[in-house]
């Protein structure tokens, strides 16, 4: 990692616990200016709860979270949220708002604190509903929404809050295959323009047409990270998924595909009792020649 690139935000010796439990052990995740990090793990890996961390949402125990270099825990929440915007995996309770309000309530972090909105914020909210394709919602309460299209809603509302950075929990999982692109291209053409984002993202493929670099989690900890090449190995995919795979560039989007042949055997399963990695296994097709 070049030192002369801005960090974004950073996260070192990332711990947290509820009780016995340990949630994020010793997590690092480095994210530069113009970056795209995709987070990928097996449900339970602590994906959601690293976002809330770096959001500022949840408190760590140990280590610290830096917002362009100034640790979090020295900044009032208004100023994370000026930076920083989360779109959670499971949308909040939001009865009785209609679409266009709720994207309007991402403008808050940026009005004075009697000031209510004006009609540049009118205007941004507008814009944002318009990037994921929303506007027809403008006029709707959330719950006459499917789950899917409440969710681009809540992607609108964080662009609303015009953020440098953006926490995305499965931005696409609810959503079809259109929109899962129409999302993600969005977010990369934005990251192109210069905005950081760091995605939990559910597709293995997904994350690895769209990241610069990935971080896979497993069990709280960081299995591996770099580049999606470095990363999405059968050896990688099989101590964190417990699945056998094959990865190879797809000869058509030319970004790595991966076919998933089946579960490992059951000695080689995930999340073992003693959190030592399982046992790998060579994958019968390693095409692209990157092993673990
Ligand atoms: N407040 C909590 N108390 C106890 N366990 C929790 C709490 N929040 C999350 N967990 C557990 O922590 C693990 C990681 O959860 P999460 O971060 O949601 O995983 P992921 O998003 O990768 O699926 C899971 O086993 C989950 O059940
Ligand atoms: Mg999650």
């Amino acid at each position: 990692m070049s030192s002369d690139k801005l960090q974004a935000l950073s996260a070192e010796g990332l711990s947290y616990s509820v009780g016995a439990q340990t949630l994020l052990d010793n997590v690092r995740l480095h994210a530069e200016q113009g970056q795209f990090v995709g987070l990928i793990g097996p449900n339970g890996a602590g994906k959601s709860t690293l976002l809330r961390a770096l959001s500022g949402m949840l408190v760590h125990q140990h280590g610290a979270v830096l917002l362009e270099g100034t640790d979090l825990r020295s900044m009032s929440s208004r100023d994370v949220a000026a930076g920083m915007a989360l779109v959670s995996q499971i949308a909040p309770y939001t009865h009785g708002f209609t679409s266009f309000e709720l994207v309007l309530m991402g403008r808050y972090p940026h009005l004075g604190r009697f000031q209510i909105e004006g009609s540049k914020d009118n205007s941004i909210a507008r814009d944002s509903m318009r990037q994921t394709d929303t506007e027809r919602f403008a006029d709707r309460t959330l719950d006459t929404l499917s789950g899917g299209e409440r969710q681009r809603v809540f992607v609108s509302r964080a662009l609303a809050q015009q953020p440098r950075i953006l926490l995305l929990d499965e931005p696409t999982s609810n959503l079809d295959v259109f929109h899962q692109l129409k999302v993600l291209d969005l977010v990369r053409e934005l990251v192109d323009e210069g905005l950081t984002a760091v995605a939990a993202i559910h597709d293995l493929q997904m994350s690895a047409r769209y990241c610069d670099r990935l971080v896979l989690l497993s069990e709280g900890r960081v299995l591996a990270e770099g580049t999606p090449e470095e990363v999405l190995t059968p050896g990688a995919i099989e101590s964190a998924f417990g699945v056998r795979s094959a990865v190879y560039p797809d000869p058509v989007t030319g970004t790595l595909a991966i076919s998933l042949i089946g579960p490992a055997d059951a000695h080689a399963s995930p999340a073992s009792d003693n959190g030592a990695p399982a046992p790998v296994e060579k994958a019968p097709v390693a095409a692209h020649g990157v092993e673990a």
